[in-house]
């Protein structure tokens, strides 16, 4: 695939590219979103404005995302999708239907290509790490799929920097394939542990990062300055609402308006414009309940983050936004 609309980056040091804005489906394909024909048209315009990679994960409405998203794959050219889904969540009661044993792993892979509907996926990502499974299991089970040819590279994510070293250590003394690319939460009110711990550790180790939820679950938008709008992804799910919808972060999304404004931009191009422009970032994974959303977020790109504005914006959102 080729755009000269989009940007294309190499996921670290490996030779994939993948688009710099890209599309996953949490809570929405499958989920909020059920109509076919929306899941369709969303997943289609991003293919056509040059988007090739597809965030999708097991636990996704369990694998409804993944059936919904396959759906739609099927229809485009398999080759050009850099497809990647998750594991690690338990899928039943099952004690073995969880974690990053090689058993889960290797079951897991068969259910989520039958539900896409491919032979391979692009990139298989630990959704966590697991306590209870050694790093040298994991990396072992990730490389064999990749002998197989069931899977091209593997990735982790939401890794402490230790965890990320150790799935890579463990990797190189097991002559196993290397975790490639790390998938940690990027956003203007969640930076403090990608540029403290994140960023310097994949730098390290020549990995690339994709990024989630740039408009922290639409916050960022600024489309709850006035309360809650009916069926929004935070009048639906309490938990986010709670870390989320905070005064403080309210007022700082009220201020960020201002600068918004200033720079001719809306906040979620703003938001997710800063996102791309962190040092690093391979792809930024946006999500989309709406066709409109996504034309609108695709703009994004357009938007240049200059020193100036970079200054302003960690005024209102300083980097230790996020810090726990
Ligand atoms: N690895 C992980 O643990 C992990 C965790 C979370 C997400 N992810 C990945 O990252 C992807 C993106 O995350 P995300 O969906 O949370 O991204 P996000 O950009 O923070 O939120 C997207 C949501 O915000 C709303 N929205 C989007 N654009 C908007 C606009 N222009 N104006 C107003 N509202 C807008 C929509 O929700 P409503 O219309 O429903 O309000 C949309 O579904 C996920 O699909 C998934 O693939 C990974």
């Amino acid at each position: 695939m080729f755009n000269a609309d989009m940007q294309y980056r190499y996921m670290g040091k490996s030779g994939l590219r993948l688009s710099a804005l890209s599309l996953g489906g949490w809570t929405t394909y499958g989920a909020s979103v059920k109509d076919e024909d929306t899941v369709e048209s969303i997943i289609k315009h991003a293919y056509s404005a040059g988007v090739n990679f597809f965030d999708i994960s097991d636990i996704y409405e369990k694998g409804e995302a993944e059936k919904a998203m396959g759906r739609v794959f099927k229809e485009l050219p398999r080759h050009e999708l850099v497809i990647s889904t998750k594991v690690f969540w338990p899928m039943s009661e099952d004690v073995n239907d969880t974690g990053l044993s090689r058993k889960h792993i290797f079951e897991s892979i068969e259910k989520s290509l039958k539900r896409i509907g491919t032979d391979y996926v692009d990139i298989y990502f630990c959704h966590r790490p697991d306590p209870n499974t050694p790093a040298e299991e994991t990396a072992c089970a990730m490389s064999d799929l990749i002998r197989q040819g069931k899977v091209l590279y593997w990735g982790t994510s939401e890794h402490s920097a230790a965890q990320i070293h150790a799935a890579s250590t463990a990797a190189k003394e097991w002559y196993a394939y290397p975790p490639r690319v790390e998938q940690p939460q990027l956003s203007l009110v969640a930076r403090h542990r990608y540029h403290t711990e994140v960023q310097p550790a994949i730098e390290e180790l020549g990995m690339g990062v994709v990024t989630w939820s740039p408009l922290a679950s639409g916050l960022l938008s600024g489309k709850y300055d006035d309360g809650l709008p009916e069926g929004a992804r935070l009048w639906r799910s309490e938990n986010l609402r709670n870390s989320y919808l905070t005064e403080d972060n309210k007022q700082r999304v009220k201020k960020f308006k201002t600068l918004a404004d200033e720079v001719g931009v809306t906040r979620a191009q703003l938001a997710i414009a800063w996102c791309l422009a962190q040092k690093g970032v391979s792809s930024v994974i946006t999500g989309a309940t709406k066709l409109e959303q996504l034309k609108h977020n695709l703009e994004a790109l357009k938007v240049q983050i200059t020193p100036e504005v970079s200054k302003r914006i960690d005024e209102i959102f300083p980097p230790t936004m996020g810090k726990k």
